[in-house]
């Protein structure tokens, strides 16, 4: 039997090294994603503020395999300091929802590829705080920059954007799935500092641990259920309804604005 083919972005750490272990030991062939070329056990390196760079990845990956089983877009990042990604978007629009829209978008023959392809998007219950439309499109806000809601709403769009690719892709074998993977025992969020982020904060009792954290990406990337439904939010192995911002009309709004966000990339 051919090996599956998988690649997990953000897999240096956290839930994305949880989730590349995990399906390591079942025999996948995991590529293996970060943004620091000095990493060594590094296949495929981008740093997913640069759009340019989200391109040369895509190109490195289609090198390397000839089909993707699943496309699991997992780095993700939170800031609360107003910060400009390389192309001018606020940070955390450009690497959580940018990127990810036009890595699968490159990706996506690839992933049609395969016998019965997947694309997986870690999003959080902290997309209920999020705000969708966005009338600023991806641009930071001159005033009144909240980064708590900033992270919400693009984790708002990674559920948005799998109902949309769902619907897009209902003709076609591939399934497409986003799921909140718990509160988890990582360093997201500190960007550096141990003080900060969900290593540091006050709630660090209730944290899981990044095996349990990646056990849904993994059931969404591997188990039979997955592979029959589409667009559907899923927590702790189960499907979840999620905020009553997640209707099609957002969906295809937020769609429509990233494409024009996109367009000559
Ligand atoms: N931890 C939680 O409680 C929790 C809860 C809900 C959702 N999530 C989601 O889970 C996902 C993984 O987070 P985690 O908790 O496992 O945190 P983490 O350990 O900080 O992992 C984040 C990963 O994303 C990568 N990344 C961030 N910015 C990047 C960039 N510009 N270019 C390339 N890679 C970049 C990081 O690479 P570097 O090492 O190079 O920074 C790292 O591999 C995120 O999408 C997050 O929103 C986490």
């Amino acid at each position: 039997m051919t090996k599956k083919s998988i690649l997990i972005t953000g897999s240096t750490s956290g839930i994305g090294l949880a989730g590349a272990e995990n399906l390591a030991r079942k025999g996948w062939r995991v590529l293996l994603h970060a943004r620091n070329p000095e990493a060594d056990f590094v296949l495929v390196t981008g740093d997913l503020t640069d759009l340019n760079q989200v391109v040369a990845l895509a190109d490195r990956v289609k090198k390397l395999v000839p089909a993707l089983d699943v496309l699991w877009n997992n780095a993700g990042l939170m800031v609360t300091d107003p910060r400009t990604s390389a192309d001018g978007f606020e940070l955390q629009w450009a690497v959580n929802h940018l990127a990810l829209f036009l890595l699968t978008s490159k990706l996506l023959p690839l992933v049609q590829a395969a016998a019965q392809g997947r694309i997986i998007q870690t999003s959080s219950f902290a997309h209920h705080i999020g705000q969708v439309p966005l009338p600023g499109g991806f641009a930071l806000p001159t005033k009144q920059y909240n980064g708590w809601t900033t992270y919400g709403s693009t984790k708002l769009a990674n559920i948005l954007f799998t109902q949309e690719l769902a619907q897009r892709l209902s003709s076609t074998k591939v399934t497409v799935h986003a799921f909140h993977p718990g509160y988890v025992k990582t360093s997201f969020g500190a960007n550096g500092d141990p003080t900060k982020g969900n290593s540091g904060s006050f709630l660090a009792f209730a944290q899981i641990s990044v095996e349990a954290g990646a056990d849904t990406g993994v059931f969404l990337a591997t188990a039979e259920e997955p592979g029959r439904s589409s667009g559907l939010y899923w927590s702790s192995r189960k499907v979840r309804k999620g905020s009553g911002k997640l209707t099609a009309d957002n969906a295809r709004r937020l769609w429509e604005l990233t494409e024009k966000a996109l367009e000559g990339k």
